[in-house]
């Protein structure tokens, strides 16, 4: 018998409205370990919704989001990125206020590898040389 891994990433019967607009209605998937997974749709569809509620940036009104195995639903927001679960907004959306290398290092902001982190910022600034010349 094959065995199968447990889930990473778990949304059960998720659901989100705003007013009268079913933004998201009863949304269930699963993300096993190793996978891609992409999400599709038309504008409007529901998709940054759905992001927003498996990150906990904007909780769903019901239904359940699992990371792990352990009930992230009601987490703060800041507790999913310790688990890995990280939001990277669309767009544009940076701290406009910061630096580019504080906008750098807020997306390690949970990590304690400092030497890890040094390192991963340089392939960063050779993969895209300009944020580099413009960091400070
Ligand atoms: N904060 C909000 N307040 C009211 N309506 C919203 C809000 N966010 C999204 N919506 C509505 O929910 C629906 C889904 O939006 P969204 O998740 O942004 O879609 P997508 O990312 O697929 O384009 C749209 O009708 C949108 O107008
Ligand atoms: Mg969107």
């Amino acid at each position: 018998m094959v065995e199968r891994s447990s889930p990473l990433l778990e949304l059960a019967s998720v659901s989100r409205h705003f007013g009268g607009v079913r933004a998201v209605d009863s949304i269930s998937f699963t993300v096993l370990p190793g996978s891609i997974h992409g999400l599709i749709g038309a504008n409007d569809a529901g998709k940054t919704t759905t992001l927003l509620a498996l990150s906990g940036i904007l909780p769903p009104r019901s239904g359940r989001v699992l990371c792990d195995g352990e009930n992230v639903t009601r987490a703060a927001a800041h507790v999913p990125v310790t688990r890995g679960l990280v939001h990277v907004p669309e767009g544009g959306q940076i701290l406009a206020g910061m630096s580019v290398a504080g906008n750098l290092e807020m997306g390690a902001y949970q990590r304690r590898d400092h030497a890890a982190v040094r390192a991963d910022r340089e392939r960063v600034f050779e993969r895209f040389p300009v944020l580099r010349q413009r960091r400070a």
